[in-house]
C-alpha cells in the first residue's frame, strides 16, 4: 500500500543547526531527511562545473534544463549525486556556497526545485519526512502539521559555521555567512516565523537540547513516541 508521508517542515538560516539538528530527528523518529539546500548546492556545483555564469538567469535555467540529480532520504546514509558523480563533499566548497544565491534566486528555478521536492517526498514510500530548507514552512509545505523555524543569533551561528568548516578566521565566515544570508532573504524571509510556524531559537542550546526541543514538538503534534 502506499502512504502520505507525514512532513516535518523545518526551515533557518546558515548555522542555524537546522542539519544536523533535522538529520537527527529524523533518525529518532525513523523518518526520511531531505536536504533542499543540497539541491540548490548541486545545481550551483554543475553550473561552475560547465563554466556557466551563475549570476546570469539564463544561463542557470539552462543548467536546471538538464539537471540530472538525485539524493539520499536516508538520515544514515546521505549522499547526493549529479548523473554518476557524488557530489556530498563537494557541494560544500566555499566557491559553491558563493554560488549558490545566485542559482536559487531564479524564480523558474525554485518552481521546478519545488515540484521535484514534492515528488521526491511523495514516492518515497516513508512514513514522515522531515524537509528543510528555507522556504519549507512557507511555499515547499505549507500545509505541513509541524512548522519549525530554527534560529540563533548570527554571533553563535558564524562561531558554529567557522568550527564546522574548520576555520580559524571567524570574522571572514561571519562575513560572508551575512553575505549570503542578505542575498538569501531577498528571495525568501526565513528570519522570521510565518503564522502558525513555531519558533524555537537554538542560541543557548547545545546539539542535544535543541534536538530535545524539536523532537518535543514533533511528538506533541504528531503523536509518536
Ligand atoms: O542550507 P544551505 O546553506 O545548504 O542552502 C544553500 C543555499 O540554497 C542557500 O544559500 C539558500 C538556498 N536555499 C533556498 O533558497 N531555498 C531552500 N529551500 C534551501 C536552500
Amino acid at each position: 500500500t502506499t502512504q502520505t508521508p507525514a512532513i516535518i517542515a523545518m526551515d533557518g538560516p546558515a548555522g542555524s543547526g537546522k542539519s544536523s539538528v533535522s538529520k537527527e530527528v529524523a533518525r529518532r523518529i525513523g523518518f526520511g531527511y531531505l536536504d533542499t539546500g543540497a539541491a540548490y548546492r548541486a545545481l550551483a556545483w554543475q553550473a561552475l562545473q560547465t563554466e556557466r555564469d551563475t549570476s546570469d538567469a539564463t544561463s542557470v535555467l539552462e543548467v536546471a534544463s538538464d539537471f540530472p540529480f538525485s539524493i539520499s532520504l536516508d538520515p544514515d546514509a546521505f549522499w547526493v549525486k549529479v548523473g554518476d558523480t557524488e557530489v556530498t563533499e563537494a557541494i560544500r566548497e566555499p566557491r559553491v556556497s558563493d554560488a549558490v544565491s545566485g542559482v536559487a534566486r531564479v524564480a523558474l528555478v525554485r518552481r521546478a526545485m519545488n515540484a521535484m521536492f514534492r515528488s521526491l517526498v511523495a514516492d518515497s514510500g516513508l512514513r514522515g519526512v522531515i524537509i528543510e530548507g528555507r522556504d519549507i514552512t512557507t511555499v515547499v509545505a505549507p500545509d505541513a502539521p509541524v512548522r519549525i523555524l530554527l534560529s540563533a543569533d548570527p554571533v553563535v551561528r558564524a562561531a558554529r559555521r567557522s568550527a564546522e568548516l574548520t576555520s580559524l578566521d571567524t570574522a571572514a565566515v561571519a562575513v560572508a555567512m551575512q553575505r549570503r544570508d542578505a542575498s538569501d532573504a531577498q528571495v525568501v524571509d526565513f528570519l522570521e516565523a510565518a503564522p502558525g510556524v513555531i519558533p524555537i531559537d537554538s542560541t543557548d542550546l547545545d546539539f542535544e537540547q535543541t534536538v530535545d526541543a524539536v523532537l518535543e514538538v514533533v511528538t506533541d503534534i504528531l503523536n509518536i513516541a
